[in-house]
């Protein structure tokens, strides 16, 4: 694959037409791949990009592995006419979803979020009488973020949110994580930006690991949701934080703008959109406010209306 013959190839300019050998070895793919990128496209938002083309090809061999069959062809037809096509596309999603993260993760956003945001949403929704915040992690993967956020309200329980009440709704594709998720037991890795302080008060020795302690596993409600999904997402009104980070990077821009608009339907008014550090809204949406804090940027819902380009 790598001596490809270089067809247009000008010495002067680049060495190859192509970016990178990868690059090149998606040219000769076999041609059900193409489709199967396709297919995981509407499925999930995901898109594989040429220089990753690899990737795609060795979560499908898996499968292939797993069922037993040879050709992709066969698997193709498998994902798009069998009686078993949608298992086999949440089995395919389960090895194609990226599932890096960690506790704390972000720490400026976490401080964002826990000494401006939470004091204004306190005081906002404490005026209307409404003492109970509702939080969405969208794209938690093994629930580092969801019960990072957990901890930090915690910590509020006996100033800011004294009174108060939450729920932290927390949601991913991958159904494996999920699982991980709800038992809530992790290793020193994930646990590498957690302090001394919020490892004695959060977490319990499970089996030569860590669990988080009962009180903070029932803050959070874990569910399978595809963000994608337009049927379920119309009935997620009323977030006052949600938080998508490190997920939306990995969509292309049709799909992006479409959970992007669901975010802004979803969140109340002076709610926040949160996303991973990487990633914005530039040429996305501009019915947020950007709002800068030390290290980081959030998003804030200030009108009740998305701009009429923007409806989906
Ligand atoms: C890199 S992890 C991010 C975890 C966490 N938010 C963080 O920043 O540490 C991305 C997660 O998004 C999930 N994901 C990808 N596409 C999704 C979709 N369409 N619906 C729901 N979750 C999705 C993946 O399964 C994966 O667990």
């Amino acid at each position: 694959m790598t001596s490809l013959p270089p067809p247009f190839l000008d010495p002067a300019k680049d060495a190859s037409p192509f970016d990178t050998a990868r690059e090149a070895s998606a040219v000769l793919a076999d041609p059900y791949l193409f489709r199967i990128r396709d297919l995981v496209y509407r499925a999930s938002g995901i898109f594989q990009p040429d220089n990753k083309f690899y990737i795609l090809e060795n979560r499908c061999a898996k499968r292939l592995e797993a069922l037993g069959i040879t050709s992709l062809f066969e698997y193709f037809r498998l994902l798009t006419t069998s009686s078993r096509r949608e298992s086999e596309i949440r089995l395919l999603l389960n090895e194609i979803t990226v599932g890096e993260t960690s506790f704390f993760r972000n720490q400026p956003q976490l401080d964002a979020f826990r000494k401006t945001v939470i004091p204004q949403l306190v005081e906002a929704k404490g005026r209307l009488g409404n003492r109970r915040l509702t939080i969405w992690s969208a794209g938690c993967a093994t629930g580092e973020e969801p019960y990072s956020l957990a901890m930090m309200l915690a910590e509020e329980s006996q100033t800011t949110l004294r009174g108060w009440s939450w729920n932290i709704f927390a949601v991913d594709l991958n159904d494996q994580r999920l699982e991980q998720a709800r038992e809530g037991v992790y290793g020193e890795y994930a646990l590498r930006s957690v302090t001394p302080y919020y490892m004695q008060k959060y977490f319990r020795p499970r089996n030569g690991q860590h669990q988080v302690c009962d009180e903070i596993r029932s803050m959070v409600t874990f569910e399978r949701l595809n963000i994608l999904d337009d049927s379920r997402m119309v009935f997620l009104k009323g977030q006052d934080a949600i938080f998508c980070c490190n997920v939306l990077i990995y969509f292309g821009g049709e799909p992006k703008r479409r959970v992007i608009q669901h975010f802004h339907n979803n969140v109340n008014l002076g709610g926040y959109l949160f996303l991973g550090h990487s990633e914005s809204l530039f040429g996305i949406n501009n019915d947020f406010r950007l709002l800068h804090f030390p290290g980081c940027v959030a998003y804030r819902k200030i009108s009740r209306k998305p701009s009429p380009t923007s409806v989906i």
